[in-house]
């Protein structure tokens, strides 16, 4: 089986990007053939910065490898050093229909929150079903948001095989239903865009404060809560802490007497306890670029010989070789 996933380096990873996406992708690596990349092309849609474009993919590189991506089962790359996936793009993008990305979620919501879209954002989708098809990928671990470019990617892939012959291997999500989506400090979907994140590797004292700021209501502590599981203390302490901790927290909740922000304090060791192995990972890796960079080019030249071979087929399959 062969596993795909990808990152933008669009700004400091969160706990919703860690239970989302990474902690998946990181434990299927044991199951099959997993390729994870860092998606620099995609950033280009919405960051304008090339030394913040740098910067983010190294932190990618340092986050993702600390938190237990092994490049001895896993081949990890950048996404723009293995080029080739851009000449794939452009051959499904004269068979991807206007309509199918007009209603691509993702996009209708960055317009509707006033960004002005460049043409790339509008096309992001057809780069993300080439970097999968180029992979001969059969699974794709993602969190829900990304569900409908999985699906996108399948119509393409479809529609190619009919129109040229079987060329490429039809993929799936894999979306792990109990950290779908992973609320912010607000409760809304923790967001890099909504400015509700946690981060994973944030510093501590001000990590803790994003914590404690966490959006409660006005209940008094010793009211009973009957819908305790809703709070977004409780979700995120159901992440980080074993389950009879959590479970304890949310019972305490339920009958009364538990103040938030004793909750709160509670939440933020747990959090902590849980990154601390990986934060001293990050902090040796980020002593040693050297490596990080050496796995990179490694991984890139690993992913290059499967993107060539699938480009080929591709390019013959259509009458350009
Ligand atoms: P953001 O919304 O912060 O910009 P991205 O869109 O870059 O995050 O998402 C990167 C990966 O993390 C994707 O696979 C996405 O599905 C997953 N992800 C992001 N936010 C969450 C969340 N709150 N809960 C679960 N998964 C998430
Ligand atoms: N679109 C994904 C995101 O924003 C990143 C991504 C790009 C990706 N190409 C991909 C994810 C291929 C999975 C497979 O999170």
């Amino acid at each position: 089986m062969r596993i795909l996933s990808g990152i933008q380096p669009s700004g400091a990873l969160h706990i919703g990007n860690y239970f989302g996406m990474m902690l998946p992708a990181i434990e299927m690596q044991e199951q099959g053939e997993a390729y994870y990349f860092i998606a620099n092309y995609h950033s280009m849609t919405s960051l304008f910065d090339p030394i913040i474009r740098r910067q983010n993919t190294l932190d990618v590189a340092l986050d993702f490898l600390a938190c237990g991506l092994d490049p001895k089962k896993a081949v990890f790359f950048r996404q723009s050093d293995v080029s080739e996936v851009c000449e794939l793009a452009w051959m499904l993008t004269t068979i991807a229909p206007m309509g199918l990305l007009e209603r691509c979620h993702s996009f209708k919501d960055k317009v509707a929150n006033g960004i002005s879209p460049n043409h790339g954002l509008f096309a992001y989708p057809v780069l993300m079903a080439a970097d999968i098809l180029i992979y001969d990928s059969d699974v794709v671990p993602v969190g829900r948001d990304q569900k409908q470019h999985v699906e996108v990617t399948r119509d393409l892939a479809t529609k190619f095989n009919q129109a040229y012959g079987e060329t490429f291997v039809v993929p799936a999500e894999r979306i792990r239903d109990s950290v779908a989506v992973v609320p912010g400090t607000d409760g809304q979907k923790m967001s890099k865009s909504y400015g509700n994140t946690i981060e994973i590797f944030g510093e501590e004292k001000a990590t803790k404060k994003r914590i404690m700021g966490l959006v409660m209501d006005s209940r008094s502590p010793s009211e009973p809560k009957p819908d305790a599981e809703k709070n977004v203390a409780i979700q995120l302490l159901k992440l980080v802490a074993p389950s009879e901790v959590s479970l304890g927290f949310e019972a305490r909740l339920r009958e009364g007497g538990l103040g938030y922000g004793d909750l709160k304090k509670a939440l933020f060791e747990h959090y902590w306890n849980f990154f601390t192995p990986a934060r001293n990972r990050r902090a040796e890796l980020a002593a040693n670029l050297d490596y990080v960079e050496s796995v990179l080019r490694d991984g890139a030249e690993r992913a290059r010989i499967v993107a060539r071979t699938v480009l080929t087929r591709a390019r013959k399959a259509s009458g350009l070789e």
